[in-house]
């Protein structure tokens, strides 16, 4: 007799039937009206699509975001990023009206390191100074010393009193990647990225062979062996100055999500940007996550003030001490 096939579970999550979109509406224009109208901010990451990065107030990294989201006086803020972006600008932000495009654009690593997991985990280090990459929930936050990104991931790391041992969370790659620019052993959380994890040195040496006078730059959270190819190493936006400002070449593969090349682009018109290809046979690598969020979804999203970011505040409270660490250390 055949086993009976495993039941597959039933989760709990809410059904979001969103409200039509008349074709015809102008949505920038729509946007533009509900923004002034709501006294909101648009903030965007590199990584969404062009028209939603162009419409943004501002658009940035994952520190620039932070630094805009600590410092505004608007009352709305409708951020387009990932879902822990915009939960740390409700922590810096709880009595405001956070809103994002779709709630469920959450990201690989921080859904891999859950909060009661990283707490089990966390003790068989004590004493040791606990980093971690924004790319976290609340929980793990405020579970944290210390926020980094990986624009300043090595300042944070290297704020730290040489005889303290520390962890990192939960980048592997990011955190070995510090560990060879600080001269710091440190333990980590065996966390990657889905987007990232996807580059490799076959690919990347095939698409050299055919532009040998490309210089290669990439994301600190690409593999070891593919950071080991590269020209040079950065996070979003100094990946987007690099660009900008190596007049000495005018050719570049790219190993991260392909959103910063509209940057790239933009700010200098005619470079050749070439996008990394991943393993999987696309031609460019895309965070899934991110594509979650449209100029639709941001248009009902300003209208209706939902989906709403919110946070305990409790946790919110322990959260925003790591978070505010970072921000003083810039
Ligand atoms: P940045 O802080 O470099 O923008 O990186 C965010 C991110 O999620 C990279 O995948
Ligand atoms: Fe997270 Fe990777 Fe997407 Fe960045 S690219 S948001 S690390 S899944």
């Amino acid at each position: 007799m055949p086993a009976s096939p495993t039941p597959v579970p039933v989760l709990p999550l809410p059904i979001v039937e969103r409200e039509a979109i008349d074709p015809g509406l102008d949505l920038a224009a729509e946007i533009d009206r509900l923004r002034r109208a709501r006294r909101a901010v648009i903030l965007a990451h590199f990584y969404q699509d062009g028209e939603v990065q162009d419409i943004a107030d501002f658009v940035g990294d994952s520190l620039g975001l932070s630094q805009q989201a600590a410092a505004t006086d608007a009352e709305v803020i409708a951020f387009c990023g990932v879902h822990f972006m915009a939960e740390t600008a409700k922590i810096l932000n709880m009595g405001k009206t956070v809103v994002m495009p779709d709630t469920d654009a959450g990201c690989s690593l921080a859904d891999r390191c859950p909060p009661d997991v990283f707490a089990e985990w966390l003790k068989q280090y004590p004493g040791h100074a606990v980093v971690s990459y924004i790319n976290t929930s609340v929980g793990v936050k405020a579970l944290s010393d210390v926020i980094c990104t990986s624009t300043n991931a090595v300042r944070v790391v290297e704020s730290i009193p040489r005889d303290r041992p520390i962890v990192f969370a939960p980048d592997r790659h990011l955190g070995r990647w510090v560990m060879k620019q600080t001269g710091r052993e440190m333990v980590l959380w065996p966390g990657f990225c889905v987007v990232h994890e996807q580059f490799t040195v076959r690919r990347i040496l095939k698409l050299k062979e055919e532009y040998p006078e490309a210089r290669l730059i990439a994301h600190p959270e690409c593999e070891q062996s593919v950071l080991d190819l590269a020209d040079y190493i950065g996070s979003t936006n100094q990946l987007i100055q690099h660009v900008v400002n190596d007049r000495a070449h005018d050719t570049f593969i790219v190993a991260t999500e392909m959103g910063v090349m509209h940057q790239m682009r933009k700010l200098r018109p005619g470079v050749q940007v070439i996008g990394a290809p991943p393993d999987s046979g696309c031609e460019c690598a895309t965070c899934p996550y991110m594509r979650l969020n449209t100029m639709e979804k941001l248009y009902l999203a300003l209208k209706n003030l939902q989906p709403e970011v919110t946070v305990p505040a409790d946790l919110a409270a322990r959260a925003r001490l790591p978070i505010e660490r970072m921000l003083a250390l810039g």
